[in-house]
């Protein structure tokens, strides 16, 4: 018989890098700097989060998921490779995005191969939508960035159409369209999935601007 898995209530209650919360955390003290804060959606295995972590020693990353053997296997990794600039939230990000961070807390907010829900009954459970494209725009800070790879045309389509359109967000593209590659990070679990079975990969990029209504 195998090990038995630990259970995400007994990480919640071993691990202070693993939070099951429904609050905001302070998040200066939970880093105990003040170091920029990074966000990743749908982190999967969490290979991406731990090599930016390992990458960026200066920044501070966060991940979210509801995905158990995800998240077992990041704290895992996360211990083994004593990183102390990740600290990994459970939840959908539906609900927590509003309740985490505050208005322009992230500088950077990464989303990779969100789930495309590839039938046509199905696209409406899909998570970039225009309200959620405005309310991930609050959340960012001037100049910061949103970066997205997805491997679904239609849903590329979509995500190109809802962030153009938001006032917020500029589309770092000279022709405001997806850009080829990405040379400036680790490839997703996804991505090299993808990249080797020869599949194209859309990739998105967009920068914070500031409101022409100075309040937001
Ligand atoms: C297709 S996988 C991609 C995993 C990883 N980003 C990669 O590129 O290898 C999508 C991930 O997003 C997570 N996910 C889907 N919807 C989510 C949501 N609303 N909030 C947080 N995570 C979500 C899923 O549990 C899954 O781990």
């Amino acid at each position: 018989m195998g090990k038995p898995l630990i259970s995400l209530a007994q990480i919640a209650e071993e691990d202070p890098y693993y939070l099951d919360i429904d609050e905001k955390p302070d998040w200066q003290s939970q880093f105990g700097n003040t170091h920029p804060l990074k966000l990743e959606i749908g982190f999967g295995m969490g290979n991406f989060l731990i090599e930016m972590a390992a990458k960026e020693p200066t920044s501070n990353f966060i991940g979210i998921d509801f995905y158990h053997k995800g998240i077992r296997k990041l704290m895992t990794r996360i211990k083994k490779l004593q990183l102390e600039n990740i600290r990994v939230v459970y939840g959908d990000i539906r609900s927590k995005l509003s309740v985490l961070f505050q208005d322009r807390e992230l500088n950077t907010v990464y989303i990779n191969f969100p789930d495309p829900w590839p039938k046509k009954r199905h696209t409406k459970r899909r998570l970039i939508k225009p309200e959620f494209v405005n309310q991930l725009a609050q959340k960012v800070s001037l100049e910061g960035r949103t970066c997205l790879a997805t491997d679904s045309e239609s849903y590329a389509m979509e995500m190109l159409e809802y962030f153009n359109a938001e006032a917020l967000m500029q589309n770092l593209d000279d022709k405001q369209g997806f850009l080829e590659e990405r040379i400036d990070l680790p490839k997703s679990k996804y991505e090299k999935n993808f990249i080797n079975a020869g599949d194209k990969i859309f990739y998105l990029e967009y920068l914070r601007l500031a409101a022409v209504n100075p309040v937001t």
